[in-house]
């Protein structure tokens, strides 16, 4: 398959779900709850419309753009997403090549099953940042920034939305799932799962949790992430520990936002976490207005995931005010049909549909994508 022949992300979905075992393909594809969130987070974009300008555009649009002070070749990138190794054999070392080959920023997962110095020596050029809990016992978050300090990784990633696991629907979908064929014990035991070796600043508790017969560790990062209730005296805790810029993921309120600059950071991601924590949470792109009003004049760095599907949708959340976006689920069915080449070419249908949208609005480098470009729904229907 190139990339060439398919005309949406979804595609490469569908052919996803062929390949893979449907129960790690539930896991990837749901959300939490009801799934209102993951659905609206696509949903969302499409209550933007676009306003392009005429008799502006040039050949070649140039997607370059600076992020924390690093020059990236185009203004998306890819979110973390666990347990990499479970969609395609090389895992998280296939993606960080394939962000290594395209020129963009991936963020490594810390619930991946590649270690941080594998993954750097799989991608030596690449723009890799490291997301991290603050874990229960915040031992594993220090290990795990200190690496990521080591292996040259240029930011750190602490997502902020998971103070306890907001999972429910996985049961759910499950359930219906092998309600047909009853094998689920069989089922379960087929899946490609290995072991989470990112999680180590503790390592008589991860030797118990082995012998105990977690031998993968899940329930151990589970409960670390599940039961760590953090606070922002974390934060200040982290700031104190690393040099390296620090990203909060996962806000979708103003005032969280103006409490993380405050707090010193310099960049947030407007994040629902894909729709996998709470429930009816605002979709990202219909937040980022106002989070973008509220850090006007701060140096913070705004970016967003979720739902983002499609070139255009790139464009109306840069046209909002994105600095960039990172795209989760079609980067994992991208690895799940090729590998690192899959991966590429869910990038670069992303990258053709951008240029063909940026010619199509006049506009020929990625400054020039302003918000007087899109419009929300419900200001067209004001004006009728
Ligand atoms: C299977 C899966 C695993 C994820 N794992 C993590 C994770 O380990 N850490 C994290 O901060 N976010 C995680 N996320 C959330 C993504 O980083 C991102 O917020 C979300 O996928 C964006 O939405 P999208 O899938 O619609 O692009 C995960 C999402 C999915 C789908």
């Amino acid at each position: 398959m190139s990339h060439t022949d398919i005309k949406s992300l979804d595609e490469f979905k569908i052919l996803a779900r062929k390949k893979t075992h449907r129960v790690l393909f539930n896991y990837f594809s749901t959300g939490a709850g009801d799934d209102q969130t993951l659905e609206d987070s696509k949903a969302a974009f499409k209550r933007f419309r676009l306003k392009p300008r005429i008799f502006r555009s040039d050949p070649n649009p140039d997607l370059g753009v600076s992020i924390q002070g690093h020059p990236i070749r185009v203004p998306f990138g890819i979110a973390p997403t666990a347990i990499q190794a479970s969609a395609h054999p090389d895992g998280e070392s296939a993606t960080a090549k394939a962000a290594e080959g395209f020129g963009t920023i991936m963020i490594l997962s810390s619930v991946s099953q590649t270690t941080i110095e594998d993954v750097r020596k799989s991608a030596p050029n690449a723009h890799l940042w490291m997301q991290t809990y603050v874990f229960k016992d915040r031992r594993n978050t220090i290990d795990i920034v200190r690496r990521a300090e080591k292996e040259g990784f240029e930011a750190i990633v602490v997502t902020v939305d998971s103070p306890v696991m907001g999972r429910f629907s996985q049961i759910r979908v499950k359930y219906e799932e092998f309600k047909e064929d009853e094998s689920e014990e069989q089922e379960k035991q087929n899946i490609p799962m290995k072991s989470l070796v990112n999680v180590r600043g503790c390592p008589s508790d991860i030797e118990r949790a082995k012998a105990a017969g977690d031998v993968n560790i899940t329930q151990y990062v589970r409960n670390q992430i599940g039961e760590s209730y953090p606070k922002w005296e974390d934060l200040a805790s982290l700031r104190k520990l690393t040099n390296l810029p620090i990203i909060l993921k996962g806000i979708i309120s103003a005032e969280s936002a103006r409490e993380a600059v405050a707090a010193g950071v310099q960049g947030i991601i407007v994040s629902a976490h894909g729709g996998r924590q709470l429930d009816g949470v605002q979709a990202p792109i219909e937040a980022l207005p106002e989070i973008v009003d509220a850090l006007t004049g701060s140096n913070v760095e705004v970016y967003l995931d979720g739902g983002v599907r499609s070139g255009r949708d790139v464009f109306k959340a840069l046209a909002i005010g994105a600095k960039a976006v990172f795209i989760g689920r079609p980067i994992i069915w991208g690895l799940i049909c090729d590998g690192t080449s899959g991966v590429k070419q869910v990038l670069q249908h992303v990258e053709d549909e951008l240029v063909n949208t940026m010619s199509l609005c006049g506009c020929n480098r990625v400054a020039e994508i302003t918000p007087s470009l899109v419009m929300h729904e419900s200001q067209v229907l004001s004006k009728l």
